[in-house]
């Protein structure tokens, strides 16, 4: 695990809503966490519980209209992205901030040739001539371990694997070095040998370069593998917060005990594995209380009525569960309730 120190983003309340036809769509809806130099911090949670519109909240890339960051604050070392001018946030994007989305080939041109895309970026951002970001091009296509990097550079993005443009991804995603590196389901797209490659290559850039990661995913092996602490959102709410080794050990919201139950276990022979009823509530209409509430079998009359907020346990972890607060008087969650 890396030493973790000084703050690179604090987000604080944020909350980013989409105007439509169909009402507001609260995608996301006050959400508070901070991601420290060298911290890598996993965002988990179901489909379409806002882990995306997060990272693009952090961007001011949000499609608007129809979306909005409705209120809240994003202070990259102090300094709100929120508010600032577009000109500002075109210097952050990509050379303090960078991202890199699940599909390539969406943020790829398909016709120009790798290198000179990524020599393209670096001098978005840097005082380079032609040629000395050329060859910092196929530097950075040498560090994310893409063999013959020279003749690579001279390639189009349709004549590589979608393991090597997912390099190519990363490399321009670095090749400004990024203080922060937002990596959206970064190997969703992949087979399972190139998505540890990928992985293992992220997490050694990292531990090199120092930067800060939020690696959003899905899949809590993932996180496993990568993450030193980890956000579950759902219904665009972070319900738990914690260090890896405590929502492994001794998860809490039930959510997350959900999440982790539905894990394949790979000393267990199993026909069907632990799967959360119901789905997630629609982000037109939110409960007032639990957000989960629909779907949790420890569900009191408080749950329905109140929001629980997100509360810092003894351990360290924050969980917004109404179980965890001192009135709380029904059933508490045993390991079997998940078997
Ligand atoms: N253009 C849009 N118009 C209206 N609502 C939107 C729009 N884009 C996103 N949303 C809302 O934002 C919610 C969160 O979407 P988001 O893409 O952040 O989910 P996600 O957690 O990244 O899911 P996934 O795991 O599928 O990538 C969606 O459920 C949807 O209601
Ligand atoms: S607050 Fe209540 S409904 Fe919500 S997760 Fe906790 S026990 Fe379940
Ligand atoms: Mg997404």
């Amino acid at each position: 695990m890396t030493e973790l120190n000084e703050i690179l983003l604090e987000v604080k309340d944020l909350k980013t809503h989409f105007h439509t036809k169909h009402g507001v769509s609260k995608a996301v809806d006050g959400i508070d966490f901070t991601l420290r130099k060298g911290e890598t911090l996993g965002i988990v949670g179901e489909s379409g519980c806002g882990k995306s519109i997060t990272s693009l909240s952090i961007l001011r890339l949000i499609p608007s209209p129809p979306g909005k960051i409705a209120g809240g604050q994003i202070l990259y070392k102090g300094r709100d992205l929120v508010t600032l001018p577009d000109n500002e946030m075109r210097k952050i994007r990509g050379n303090d901030i960078s991202m890199i989305f699940q599909e390539p080939m969406t943020s790829l041109n398909p016709v120009i040739p790798v290198g000179e895309q990524i020599a393209e970026a670096i001098r978005l951002h840097q005082k380079m001539s032609k040629k000395e970001a050329r060859l910092k091009a196929v530097d950075m296509l040498k560090l994310v371990g893409i063999p013959s990097p020279e003749k690579r550079a001279k390639q189009e993005p349709f004549q590589l694997s979608g393991g090597m443009r997912q390099r190519v991804m990363i490399a321009m995603a670095l090749s400004c070095n990024p203080e922060v590196l937002i990596a959206d389901e970064p190997t969703t797209a992949l087979d399972v040998t190139i998505q540890a490659q990928i992985l293992e290559l992220i997490k050694e850039l990292q531990a090199r370069l120092g930067m800060g990661v939020m690696m959003i995913t899905h899949d809590l092996g993932v996180v496993a593998e990568t993450c030193d602490t980890v956000a579950v959102m759902y219904a665009g709410n972070i319900v738990e917060h914690a260090s890896t080794q405590n929502l492994f050990d001794d998860p809490k919201h039930p959510y997350t005990r959900g999440l982790l139950a539905s894990l394949p276990k790979i000393d267990e022979d199993r026909d069907e594995l632990y799967t959360i009823e119901g789905s997630v509530p629609s982000a037109y209409n939110m409960p007032v209380g639990c957000r989960f509430a629909s779907r949790c079998e420890f569900a009191q009359a408080v749950c329905l009525e109140k929001k629980p907020d997100l509360i810092e346990q003894s351990d360290g972890t924050k969980v917004r569960c109404w179980m965890y607060s001192d009135e709380w008087a029904g059933a508490k969650p045993t390991e079997e309730v998940f078997n």
